[in-house]
């Protein structure tokens, strides 16, 4: 049972297989319906983000306060004990007493595997610097099956910065559940690196890794565009080699197909040029919105008496 299997919490989008991600997407489905209810009433949930957040912060704590549950937490490392210079497994240690879940992001890659082993209460990875954003792919994998329909067949491009995107890393390890074909499009210097590649083939993706999307772009269904992540390179010189790399205009749509989709994560720089904003192959800000009910299953699970 999921409630089952996830107890330890969503740590990486490896824990996943096709049965739990249809059950996730159907209870998610069944969450869109169901405004409020008052499923979590007396639980509480530990919001703990030592980076920046808009989307996944407030949609956590929105869907848990559509649930009837209340939230704790901090938004900065800077206003916890952290800066006093208390460990983060010392900070867990304490935390997981006043809560029954903790949400947590973190600039270290394997920060939430450390938490959930210091924990009792399930713990959510929210981000862990270039690692992964587990619950970001699983409300894309709703967007997608929401507004486009089932993944199965589908075309879709990964692209901009796979190398330290952590959201391309878990779509790319949830899309190995389904049989699509998937375009890795990059500049050369942010291709996915060498460890995602061999965790894909050994899963038998149908994978293409390109420069221009150009070249492929008729043929897709879904692009996934990402920003460069300024904040993971050592040398900002490297940086602005490559800032601008992409920008996705409104005439690339004319060479898409009718039922063509572009999604982001979220935030967006210069990616995406805002005349693509009002078209309505450009559902990016639809896709923030399954946040909340994806994030409402995930918390009635992990929170399940
Ligand atoms: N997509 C995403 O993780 O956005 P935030 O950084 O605003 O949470």
């Amino acid at each position: 049972m999921f409630h089952e299997k996830f107890k330890e919490g969503i740590l990486s989008a490896k824990q996943f297989d096709r049965e739990d991600l249809d059950y996730l997407l159907k209870l998610s489905n069944d969450m869109i319906k169901l405004k409020n209810s008052n499923q979590l009433n007396g639980k509480i949930l530990a919001a703990l983000f030592f980076e920046p957040s808009t989307r996944t912060r407030l949609s956590f704590e929105s869907a848990m306060q559509r649930l009837g549950g209340s939230v704790i937490g901090f938004h900065s490392g800077d206003v916890s004990s952290i800066k006093k210079g208390e460990s983060l497994a010392d900070t867990i240690r304490t935390v997981e007493n006043y809560c029954d879940c903790v949400v947590m992001r973190h600039s270290l890659e394997g920060a939430a595997k450390m938490a959930a082993k210091f924990a009792q209460v399930p713990i959510i990875n929210a981000g862990s610097g270039s690692g992964e954003h587990p619950t970001q792919a699983l409300l894309d994998i709703l967007t997608i099956t929401e507004e486009v329909g089932s993944l199965d067949g589908l075309n879709i491009g990964l692209m901009g910065d796979l190398k330290y995107g952590r959201t391309v890393h878990s779509l790319s390890i949830l899309l190995s559940n389904f049989d699509v074909n998937v375009y890795f499009i990059s500049p050369i210097e942010l291709k996915l690196r060498n460890r995602d590649i061999a965790f894909l083939r050994q899963r038998h993706m149908k994978y293409k890794e390109i420069t221009d999307y150009r070249k492929i772009l008729d043929n897709l269904d879904v692009l996934y565009m990402t920003r460069i992540q300024k904040e993971r390179f050592i040398d900002l010189e490297e940086y602005e080699k490559v800032k601008g790399f992409y920008i996705f205009r409104n005439s690339d749509l004319e060479n898409t197909k009718d039922n063509f989709r572009l999604l982001h994560p979220l935030p967006r720089i210069t990616e995406i040029s805002p005349d693509v904003d009002n078209s309505e192959k450009s559902i990016y800000f639809k896709q923030a919105s399954y946040g909340i009910p994806m994030r409402k299953a995930i918390l009635s699970e992990l929170m399940r008496d």
